[in-house]
């Protein structure tokens, strides 16, 4: 963890992940709107951070808001603040984040879930440094700076209608890119012995290291949750090992906490529900006369929704799940708008 008033520590040597470093530390003076795009896990807050601590605001108050964990209106008010009595419940008036974050910097978190109301507000504020509370008459100014983070989806969804051309060209002044980890394959083994230490300190315990083929699944797998599966990964092994009281470094590796055994297991193939199961089947009763395509496109659609909430999301393994490239697995979801948040 780093100190609340300094720059976080980011760990990576690699040639993709010193460049997008040495973008966000160039782009950190200049005061203008921020946009850090990046798969989840890998490390869009931590670069967020260190822009805000290398800008001339370092002083000032460094504030997050999660877009994607509240309701429009609670966002609203969360952002902007609200009057005395603008809704049921709301007593006092409340100062939102602008108002705290005022002289420094306000950290968007998965910005593409915001309504397009408050993207209307947030593009004011970018453009004329103005807002109003909710339920209040007053303009108040704000000299607040926005570091927005998003995943890779938001262009996506500009284009599809759902984010606001506008917004996204004044946040994309600039655009820092956290890269996936699997592109920076070199930076694992520093990074899970980073990882394995803390834990090993928490523990009470000494970093054995790890041993060669360990070393080996870390860098071959795939980490579709990017740093913060691996620092999950890591952390556990060095409890494993701690647990089981082994002596020489740290052989076992469990990537997936689910996977305990054929017998014990669910089955993740398999659609959650009954009603779920018998969908494709109830599909396939099209009476005497239908429309081919459209049949088509509504079964894909189901078994491509489907396959990616079994994966939680993830387009790359269901893509590799259901046999397509990543490219055709991206149509898919643009085609039928499967993108969900960060
Ligand atoms: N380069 C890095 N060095 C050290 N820790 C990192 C790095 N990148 C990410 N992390 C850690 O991984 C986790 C996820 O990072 P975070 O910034 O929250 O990702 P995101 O916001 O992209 O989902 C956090 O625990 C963070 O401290
Ligand atoms: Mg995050």
């Amino acid at each position: 963890m780093h100190s609340p008033s300094s720059p976080p520590d980011l760990i990576g040597q690699s040639p993709i992940f010193l460049d997008a470093l040495a973008h966000a530390s160039a782009a950190a003076s200049v005061d203008r709107p921020i946009l850090v795009i990046g798969e989840r896990g890998s490390g869009k807050e931590l670069f967020a951070a260190r822009i805000h601590f290398l800008s001339p605001r370092w002083e000032g108050p460094f504030i997050k808001v999660n877009c994607a964990a509240m309701s429009e209106e609670l966002l609203d008010s969360e952002l902007f603040g609200h009057e005395a009595g603008a809704f049921t419940g709301a007593a006092k008036k409340h100062r939102g984040r602008f108002e705290r974050a005022e002289g420094g910097t306000l950290f968007l978190d998965e910005i593409s879930s915001a309504s397009l109301r408050v993207q209307e507000k947030l593009l004011r504020v970018i453009e004329y440094g103005e807002y109003e509370r909710v339920g209040g008459e007053q303009t108040i100014t704000a000299d607040v700076r926005i570091v927005a983070a998003a995943n890779v989806n938001l262009p996506a969804r500009a284009e599809a209608g759902k984010f606001r051309a506008d917004l996204l060209d004044r946040l994309a002044f600039d655009v820092v890119i956290a890269p996936p980890l699997r592109k920076r394959r070199e930076d694992i083994a520093q990074l899970a012995a980073h990882f394995a230490n803390g834990m090993a300190s928490e523990l009470d315990e000494r970093f054995p290291g790890f041993t060669p083929e360990a070393l080996h699944t870390l860098q071959s797998y795939s980490w579709p949750g990017n740093v913060r599966e691996l620092k999950n990964a890591a952390e556990r092994a060095m409890f494993h090992w701690s647990s089981a009281e082994e002596s020489g470094p740290i052989e076992k590796i469990i990537l997936d906490p689910f996977d305990q055994g054929e017998a014990l297991a669910p089955d993740l193939a398999m659609p959650a529900s009954e009603a779920e199961r018998d969908k494709p089947s109830e599909m396939m009763d099209f009476g005497a006369k239908f429309d081919l395509r459209a049949k088509l496109d509504e079964i894909e659609k189901t078994l491509v929704t489907d396959a990616l909430a079994r994966s939680t999301g993830n387009q790359k393994r269901t893509a590799e799940a259901l046999c397509l490239t990543y490219d055709q697995m991206r149509g898919l979801v643009r085609k039928y708008d499967l993108a969900g948040g960060s």
